[in-house]
């Protein structure tokens, strides 16, 4: 493991002869060589890993050509080999340590192997392992109460699953089985699955497999994104940080870009939807996936109430959005100023342990009454105990106040960023769920080309911070860390990121 100078002065050194770029474009030719920033020193953390004992880089790499299927897609052109998680911080075999602001990919909500969660699993597992809800534990009904009272209005049956791909597919059942519709709407962009069923509400390119069906009854919207679509301005979003687009739009007139595409989802009712008439429309309260894009204010809850009047239900995919993570709610869907009629949750809702959820009304639950509906996993004690215990740590350590204070500030640092960067084209986000697009051109927002976002990423993480990306283009450096992160953390991955672009600005690709 490099010791912490070693680190600093590998970082320096990696950054020597190097220009700190301020306004020009990552192909203008290289300037003379100016001093670089300093790289800020890995956070200190108390943690010592366990040695690696197991099988050898060399010998997992053959293991995984010879036996993994190939859709698990390693991040890095050298992938990480990880064996040990404390917190916000990662070590790879060798005992490198990184700063994970990724988080398992927006799921390890409170910190990888938190002593509480780990306790509460370790008691869980000397007690009881499973029987399946064939018979009563009292762990499901001690997390459903607990999962029940975190939501608002009539939302309070709660069924469990095990992935956020269940939960959707549970979601879309419930909404055909309860309105009598078979139309589903999501935008474009979104992200919301990989299972058959979901695959058809996902509509990104990238994740869509050529099957006949997937796309039976689903329609996909324009994604109503101030920041890449058609309309968009100065002040649509809720966030700490706008796009550098300009618009019209005054208190008098409110969000005219939230209105030009709420005319476009009118226009899917009016033409597309048979007799106008839906099932429900799904929305990721921020999208994760499509690259932490948010809608213009106001837009949801009008989408909400035309779906509503026309026959359907609103379910909120706050897969990516719950659990404290955007600060100021607990739930994603708050920010938006309605309740939805269904909410799915995953991934933060067990910090790495498989558990998801859809809450909705008794009423709508109701409809799973039509036929028998069974999950052998769904709810198990260990995963129902691991829930409880992430709720606790979450209100325990005011997680969400953390994600609100540490978000803010982390995105007025990218913000500054933005000024220096001329490939930095917007920063976005609210508390820990933070997007950063990466551009070739400011005035025509096309993606920076992919080896340069690659190099970056790398490079990042060969300085000890691991980003996450997404967009159709790959070209989002995604930030949705641990909620226990500090400023500390924040400002060694800013100074990173920063770095990380000056060394690839001047290399030829
Ligand atoms: C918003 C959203 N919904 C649903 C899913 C599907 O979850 P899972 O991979 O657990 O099936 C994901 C996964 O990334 C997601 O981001």
């Amino acid at each position: 493991m490099l010791s912490k100078s070693a680190f600093v002065q590998t970082a320096r050194l990696m950054c020597q002869g190097l220009q700190q770029r301020t306004t020009t474009t990552l192909h203008s030719k290289a300037s003379p060589a100016v001093m670089p920033e300093i790289q800020s020193e890995i956070p200190e953390c108390d943690y010592q890993p366990q040695p690696y004992t197991g099988p050898s880089y060399e010998k997992i790499l053959e293991i995984r050509q010879k036996h993994i299927t190939p859709n698990i897609v390693p991040h890095f052109k050298k992938p990480l080999l990880i064996h040990n998680g404390h917190m916000q911080w990662l070590f790879d075999h060798e005992g490198r340590r990184y700063l994970d602001m990724f988080g398992g990919i927006v799921t390890v909500s409170v910190g990888h192997c938190h002593p509480k969660v780990n306790r509460a699993l370790e008691q869980q597992i000397n007690t009881l392992w499973h029987t399946t809800n064939i018979y009563f534990h009292p762990k499901i009904h001690e997390y459903a109460e607990r999962l029940a009272a975190k939501m608002p209005g009539e939302l309070k049956a709660v069924c469990f699953v095990n992935s956020g791909s269940e939960a959707n597919d549970l979601a879309m059942l419930m909404a055909r089985m309860h309105t009598g519709n078979q139309d589903i709407i999501t935008f474009r962009n979104a992200y919301h699955g990989m299972s058959p069923y979901t695959m058809g509400l996902t509509a990104l390119s990238t994740w869509r497999f050529p099957l006949p069906g997937v796309n039976n009854g689903i329609q996909h919207v324009m994604n109503p994104d101030p920041y890449l679509g058609l309309w968009g301005g100065a002040a649509c979003r809720d966030s700490p940080i706008q796009t550098d687009r300009k618009c019209d739009c005054t208190p008098e007139t409110g969000c005219l870009a939230g209105a030009r595409y709420y005319e476009q989802l009118e226009e899917v009712f009016k033409y597309s939807l048979p007799r106008g008439r839906v099932a429900g429309m799904f929305a990721e309260s921020i999208q994760g996936v499509g690259g932490t894009v948010q809608y213009p204010k106001g837009y949801i809850k009008k989408a909400a109430e035309l779906v509503r009047a026309n026959g359907g239900v609103f379910i909120a995919d706050e897969v990516q959005t719950g659990f404290g993570r955007t600060g100021d709610h607990f739930w994603g869907f708050e920010s938006h100023d309605f309740i939805p009629d269904i909410v799915t949750m995953a991934k933060g809702i067990g910090n790495g342990f498989p558990l998801a959820a859809v809450v909705t009304t008794p009423k709508i639950a109701a409809s799973l009454g039509q036929a028998l509906h069974f999950n052998t996993y769904g709810g198990n004690p260990m995963a129902s105990a691991v829930g409880l215990a992430v709720l606790d740590v979450i209100e325990e350590e005011k997680l969400q106040k953390n994600s609100l204070a540490v978000g803010t500030y982390f995105l007025k640092c990218l913000a500054e960023l933005r000024e220096r960067f001329e490939i930095i084209g917007d920063v976005r986000g609210k508390g820990l769920m933070i997007g950063v697009e990466l551009v070739s051109d400011r005035a025509t927002r096309a993606p920076l080309s992919a080896p340069h976002v690659l190099e970056i990423w790398e490079t990042c993480k060969d300085m000890g911070v691991l980003f996450g990306r997404g967009g159709l283009n790959g070209n989002v450096f995604r930030i949705k860390p641990p909620m226990c992160i500090t400023n500390t953390d924040v400002k060694f991955a800013v100074d990173t990121l920063a770095n990380a672009i000056t060394e690839v600005s001047n290399k030829k690709l």
